[in-house]
């Protein structure tokens, strides 16, 4: 089947996506992450009903920034007009609505949303064809496998999908039951892909640019999507599409990798101040930059007792000038 770079009618610039994660994938991180090369960003999951009923100057999550677009803002929900409602909010701020099907987390699944919505296929064709019917912009999914090892539907969830009017389907082909522990299946992307001719977009257990063409030659998926692996590390998508381009791994910027990292987060942190984020997204964000450094759970610990922005930085700046000794241990690992 043809491999296509556009979903409905919004044409993208590559092949790699940056997947929605609650508490990281913020405008500020999102915009980083288009900057470095991602071809789509996702927001958060959203709740219908939230979006329907507060006040929308309030939530944080509708923050949105021209450099990030094309943008997919996700929304859970269950109830099919409770959806359609909320879409029409989001409608004319983004140009593809993404609704999900695959969180595994109680508090979704116990409203009947996220991944409790793949024990009724049939709701999900109802949702879709609704919203398609009634929206301008492209309608997608991301499913997950199945409820349980035993009940693998996301073949036809997929189908379901298409029929009813959707314009792409992202598959994390984990089930409701494994979360986020054990083995990806990556063969149910491969048999999505053959299944129905709307785009695939891969996802699970994608860690660097050689998981990442394995992902599309194991599977021919259309695109992937990239979740734990880019947080504190928004240059995978500049690095996974270099090795797709010229098949080489680059090398220097794994040699600059501390460097990197302070300036990557300095540059976070301008966007954040244009945002007006919370001081949390701040400190988990720093907390992501520096996991890999070999004190990381002193740092951790320094970060967390912070208590606002210019103490942070300043710890942020210290690390520059004071643990030199990091950067020779970093050339040391590669
Ligand atoms: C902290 C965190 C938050 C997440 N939040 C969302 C979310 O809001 N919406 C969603 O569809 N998936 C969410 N996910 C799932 C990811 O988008 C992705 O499907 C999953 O992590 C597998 O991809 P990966 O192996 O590349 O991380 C989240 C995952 C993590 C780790």
């Amino acid at each position: 089947m043809k491999n296509t770079q556009k979903i409905g009618n919004v044409k993208l610039k590559g092949r790699i996506f940056l997947s929605p994660m609650a508490g990281y994938t913020d405008v500020a991180f999102r915009t980083l992450c288009k900057r470095y090369g991602a071809a789509l960003v996702v927001t958060e999951l959203i709740s219908s009903n939230t979006l329907v009923n507060a006040d929308l100057s309030t939530i944080q999550q509708l923050k949105t920034s021209e450099e990030e677009k094309p943008l997919a803002f996700q929304l859970f929900g269950s109830d099919i007009n409770l959806i359609l409602k909320a879409s029409k909010i989001i409608e004319n701020r983004c140009e593809i609505l993404n609704i999900n099907m695959g969180c595994p987390a109680a508090a979704i699944v116990q409203q009947g949303s996220g991944s409790a919505l793949l024990e009724k296929p049939e709701h999900i064709g109802k949702i879709i064809k609704k919203l398609s019917t009634n929206l301008s912009i492209p309608i997608t999914i991301k499913i997950r496998a199945g409820i349980s090892k035993e009940n693998i539907n996301a073949v036809e969830i997929a189908k379901i999908a298409e029929k009813n009017g959707c314009s792409a389907i992202c598959i994390h082909p984990r089930t409701q039951k494994q979360g986020y522990k054990g083995d990806a299946d990556w063969n149910i992307i491969k048999h999505i892909k053959e299944s129905v001719s709307i785009p695939i977009i891969g996802n699970g257990g994608i860690v660097d640019e050689i998981s990442a063409k394995k992902m599309f030659n194991q599977t021919n998926c259309d695109f992937i999507m990239i979740g734990r692996a880019a947080i504190g590390n928004p240059m995978i998508f500049q690095r996974i599409n270099n090795y797709l381009k010229k098949g080489i791994i680059d090398e220097k910027f794994q040699e600059s990798i501390f460097v990197e990292k302070i300036r990557l987060f300095k540059e976070y942190h301008k966007l954040w101040q244009k945002h007006e984020l919370s001081f949390v997204s701040l400190k988990d964000h720093a907390v992501s930059f520096f996991s890999g450094f070999p004190n990381a759970s002193t740092h951790r610990g320094s970060i967390n007792k912070i208590k606002d922005e210019s103490e942070l930085m300043d710890y942020v700046g210290s690390l520059n000038q004071t643990d030199r000794n990091l950067h020779k241990y970093f050339i040391n690992q590669i």
